[in-house]
């Protein structure tokens, strides 16, 4: 099986913009998660869609849903302390859902990524049932530098073998339950996404061409970038285009 796990269970601290999290903005002529979620239906291949938000907010969540017809396609689940903590979640409720499939692979998403494309949520489903594991990147344009006290230059990587780090990353859910648990306690609070507790525990995960305009919403800057791009990008209705 094939299940979509949406990432909504963030509060957008740095986004200090409005009284609610960024995933719930007005973009266009809808909420910023609503974009998202809308992607994911666009695949038929999926046999079931998640969204993973703040307690506070599952009731608000579960109102867009419901206004737009789409409580039966999309299951509200309460999120967690940290991203990670979110993915656990749907993963608990796609066991009790679904049963116990260590080969059911799992599409996580940023809901804050609202210009993903068909085509880059194909090739994830493809990536990671056959490699198992997969991360969405994109070539690191800017020089990356490393200092480790802030202060002076540590070393300049190779920038050719830099990347960006995306969404979404996928799994076989077995795999990433089997990383999950290699963790100990102080790297599950610590790592910031679930492609690194795989890295750590030595499973391989294979890349998956991202797209420049596959932002993050994180501030306000990119909120307004957001709003440049909302009516300038041609809609999709298919998972057609180059999928690497
Ligand atoms: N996320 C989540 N559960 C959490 C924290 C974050 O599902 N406990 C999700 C966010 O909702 C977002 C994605 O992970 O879709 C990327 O995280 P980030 O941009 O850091 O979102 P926030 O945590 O909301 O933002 P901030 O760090 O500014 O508070």
């Amino acid at each position: 099986m094939i299940h979509a796990a949406i990432l909504a269970g963030g509060t957008g601290s740095r986004m200090k913009m409005a009284n609610m999290p960024k995933q719930f903005l007005e973009l266009g002529d809808k909420p910023v998660i609503l974009h998202t979620i809308e992607k994911f239906l666009l695949i038929p291949e999926f046999d079931s869609i998640y969204v993973g938000v703040h307690k506070d907010w599952t009731d608000y969540t579960r109102d867009i849903l419901s206004r737009e017809g789409l409580s039966e396609k999309v299951t509200v689940v309460t999120g967690g302390s940290n991203r990670n903590g979110t993915i656990a979640n749907i993963l608990n409720h796609i066991q009790k859902d679904h049963g116990d499939n260590p080969d059911s692979v799992v599409v996580t998403h940023d809901a804050v990524r609202p210009f993903v494309s068909l085509a880059i949520i194909t090739a994830n489903i493809r990536a990671a049932q056959e490699h198992g594991a997969c991360d969405t990147v994109i070539p690191a344009t800017d020089t990356i530098v490393n200092s480790t006290d802030a202060a002076l230059i540590a070393e300049i990587p190779d920038r050719s073998q830099l990347y960006q780090g995306q969404t979404p990353q996928s799994f076989k859910i077995g795999l990433l339950q089997d990383a999950y648990t290699r963790l100990c306690e102080e790297e599950k609070a610590s790592i910031p996404d679930a492609c690194k507790a795989l890295v750590l525990a030595d499973i391989p995960v294979a890349l998956v061409a991202g797209a420049p305009e596959n932002i993050k919403l994180t501030t306000v800057m990119d909120y307004r970038i957001a709003q440049a791009l909302i009516d300038r990008l041609p809609e999709e209705s298919s998972p057609q285009g180059e999928a690497v």
